[in-house]
């Protein structure tokens, strides 16, 4: 028996059978009004529903998350999302590195009420818990970053559109309203590209730039690789560019040169099936995307320019010329590059290393945040990704001094098991786990998680 805001919940292991988990639709009138008590409601409404049998098909703990979105997913969506480089040593290490933080709890602090805002590059937000940036999310769920784009607007937690979206940004700002949206910038070889990019982004209402600095190529992914499987080769991930007017321009009477690569694909039917997709995926009339070329020629070109291997630090000045959004830089990991960032005026810092997706055997993030927020000393503020599963991994970043925590793979694998409604959950539990975190900690604010005691272990 369990006591929760003074109702007795029989708990049971008894197997719930299908039609008694409950619908997405049931958690419809959830968070309309959000509350600072994030715990305590979530905690009342998943046991009043429990005594109905009705369990979520949305696991909270991250395994059972992750095993019931691979059983959803294609087994390449699922690789690309799971994956990692190599070895998928940082990706371990993200969270092995959580693990040997541990919260040193206080008593007797007065945590009936809890404060979980902050002000950020000068806007309120309710919680410090933003989506991460995250491409070719039709992998994870036909309604893709549309899905995302809702769920983060109805939890009132900003989200980032991802530069390799599979929605334009513009249907998902129209469906965001008033919510908070940033744009992640993958620095493309093409400055009128780069251009258009920001002022679409400007005019969706964006309010800062997350600028990705770790992917001037991708990964070596043995999951993907072993698949022979990269989605924007057909055409997924792609929809930012498919739907700009620079990217597109001269797009239909662009000649596609006969590869000088020796290796070809063969024309097979699988072949086929690739272009056909390509075609099926391009905006437009599936008739004139048949008659047009604009559709093959797409992904050779995205191909071609989509990142700038050659950028500098210098580089930097030219972006901050060309839009008046704060420029955050995404995946910075070393003090060395912390300084550099703070002497070249950006607005804000995110520790990452893109979930372990890039680096095999680099340090994991939150290992690179102390020494980052110690070089930053207060002067801009750093946020953190990679290797968040919960509400407690949240709480260890922020004590460590991150003013703001980016989700990724759990929402992902919330939007593969239930759209919407799954990100929506996840982004719930998250913040529920971290609210009782909080007030189990003696912590009443986030000013309180910043001063709060961890110990390392060894
Ligand atoms: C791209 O950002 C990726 O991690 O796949």
């Amino acid at each position: 028996m369990v006591l929760v805001n003074g109702m007795a919940a029989q708990v049971t292991t008894q197997r719930l059978r299908q039609s008694e988990v409950f619908r997405p639709t049931d958690m419809e009138h959830e968070s309309q009004q959000p509350s600072p008590e994030y715990g305590r409601r979530r905690q009342q409404s998943i046991f009043v529903r429990g005594l109905g049998h009705m369990v979520s098909r949305v696991p909270i703990d991250f395994s059972a998350l992750e095993e019931r979105a691979r059983r959803v997913m294609t087994k390449r969506g699922f690789a690309y999302a799971a994956g990692a480089a190599g070895s998928e040593r940082t990706m371990d290490a993200n969270r092995e590195a959580f693990d040997r933080w541990r919260i040193v709890p206080r008593m007797l602090c007065d945590v009936s009420r809890r404060d979980l805002s902050l002000t950020l590059f000068g806007e309120r937000l309710p919680t410090p818990l933003i989506l991460a940036p995250i491409g070719v999310l039709e992998m994870a769920h036909a309604q893709a970053d549309l899905a995302a784009a809702r769920a983060a607007a109805a939890e009132r937690v900003p989200f980032v559109f991802s530069n390799q979206a599979s929605v334009p940004m513009e249907k998902c700002a129209a469906a965001m309203g008033n919510g908070i949206r940033w744009f992640q910038l993958y620095w493309s070889t093409d400055n009128q590209l780069v251009i258009s990019f920001l002022r679409r982004a400007e005019a969706c209402g964006c309010r800062a730039l997350v600028v990705t600095l770790d992917t001037p190529l991708l990964g070596w992914r043995p999951r993907d690789l072993d698949l022979g499987f990269l989605p924007f080769l057909r055409g997924m991930g792609i929809a930012q560019y498919t739907s700009d007017p620079v990217f597109c321009e001269g797009l239909a009477q662009l000649r596609i040169e006969p590869t000088t690569d020796p290796v070809k694909p063969r024309n097979n039917l699988f072949h086929f099936g690739a272009r056909w997709q390509q075609i099926r995926r391009y905006p437009g009339s599936l008739l004139s995307n048949l008659v047009s070329r604009a559709p093959l020629a797409a992904v050779p070109k995205f191909l071609n320019i989509y990142s700038r291997a050659s950028l500098t630090w210098k580089d930097l000045a030219w972006l901050r010329e060309q839009t008046h959004l704060p420029i955050l830089l995404k995946g910075i990991l070393s003090a060395e590059d912390a300084r550099l960032a703070v002497e070249h005026g950006v607005a804000g810092i995110i520790v990452s290393n893109h979930g372990g997706r890039q680096v095999d055997g680099a340090i994991a993030a939150i290992d690179a945040l102390p020494g980052v927020v110690k070089v930053a000393n207060g002067r801009l503020p750093v946020l953190f990704d990679s290797g968040i599963r919960s509400g407690s991994d949240m709480f260890k970043a922020l004590a460590l001094g991150a003013s703001a925590i980016c989700l990724g793979r759990p929402y992902v694998y919330g939007l593969a098991i239930a759209g919407e409604h799954g990100v929506r959950e996840v982004i719930q539990n998250v913040l529920a786990d971290f609210d009782l975190t909080m007030a189990l900690a003696g912590c009443a604010t986030l000013a309180d998680v910043a001063s709060a005691a961890l110990e390392r272990v060894v």
